[in-house]
């Protein structure tokens, strides 16, 4: 069995100021900090990185820190763009890559998801493709060939080498912040299809090792049965990830549902 320790990420999305973000920062390093057996991220708005990275680090804090979203290209006349340099110089870890906002509401393609996984992964930094299906998709039954797309896509011309700083988030679009949920064995299968593919491109074995993620309106109440899933490696958690405790018990869901896988 491959050892994917389980990841909770906080996408905080354009939420919180800098005293509740700082408050919610402390409250999730507090409550996770004799939790073993998952990693944690947080992805704080662009202005207040700094902000809590310095919170993490006082802490002593093992939370990574994550960016929500990456500019492609290295440096140069992109007006209002981040860069990889610059996230990475604000002690960023993790990187959001085609997120369904970024998708569905800013306009980005696949084409553009797969340069900003390059960017990100070839920089160092980890990075998480997010793909998902959107409901009318999924009513024409359509769920399988758009991720297998996305996940091809997105991972064009990605050598298997990078894999180990790559996880994938299965968000299936219309379960984001709609408090619908996918079943477990919806997602369960969801993520198996998507680990089916990254095999035809990578081989069983890499396919393996990636962890993939559920995140569409995870809350305290069904985390653990969706981690319980044999292909559902941890979650990535939008509204409930800004309140702390609630934040914290889905992280501990995670850390025990019966991994590493
Ligand atoms: P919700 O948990 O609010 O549905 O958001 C999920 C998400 O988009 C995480 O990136």
């Amino acid at each position: 069995m491959p050892d994917r320790k389980p990841f909770v990420g906080g996408n905080w999305k354009m939420n919180t100021n800098r005293t509740t973000g700082s408050d919610l920062a402390r409250g999730v390093t507090d409550g996770v900090l004799n939790i073993d057996g998952v990693d944690v991220a947080v992805f704080p708005p662009f202005p207040y990185l700094l902000t809590i990275r310095a919170i993490l680090r006082d802490r002593g804090s093992s939370i990574r820190l994550g960016a929500q979203n990456i500019y492609q290209s290295a440096e140069g006349a992109f007006t209002g763009e981040v860069s990889a340099n610059m996230l990475k110089d604000c002690g960023v870890q993790v990187v959001l890559c085609g997120h369904s906002e970024r998708r569905h509401v800013i306009g980005e393609k696949d084409e553009l998801v797969n340069k900003k996984v390059r960017q990100t992964l070839e920089s160092g930094v980890e990075a998480i493709l997010c793909v998902g299906e959107t409901l009318d998709e999924r009513l024409a039954g359509h769920q399988d060939i758009v991720n297998a797309r996305q996940v091809r896509t997105g991972l064009a011309e990605i050598p298997g080498s990078w894999l180990e700083r790559l996880i994938v988030a299965y968000e299936p679009v219309w379960a984001i912040g709609t408090g619908k949920t996918a079943t477990p064995q919806d997602a369960q299968d969801a993520h198996k299809q998507i680990r089916t593919q990254l095999a035809k491109q990578y081989g069983p074995d890499a396919a393996n090792r990636v962890r993939i993620i559920y995140g569409g309106s995870v809350k305290p109440d069904v985390a653990a049965d969706i981690f319980a899933m044999p292909d559902v490696d941890g979650g990535l958690i939008g509204g409930a990830s800004l309140n702390a405790a609630d934040f914290v018990t889905i992280c501990k869901a995670a850390a025990t549902s019966g991994r590493s896988k």
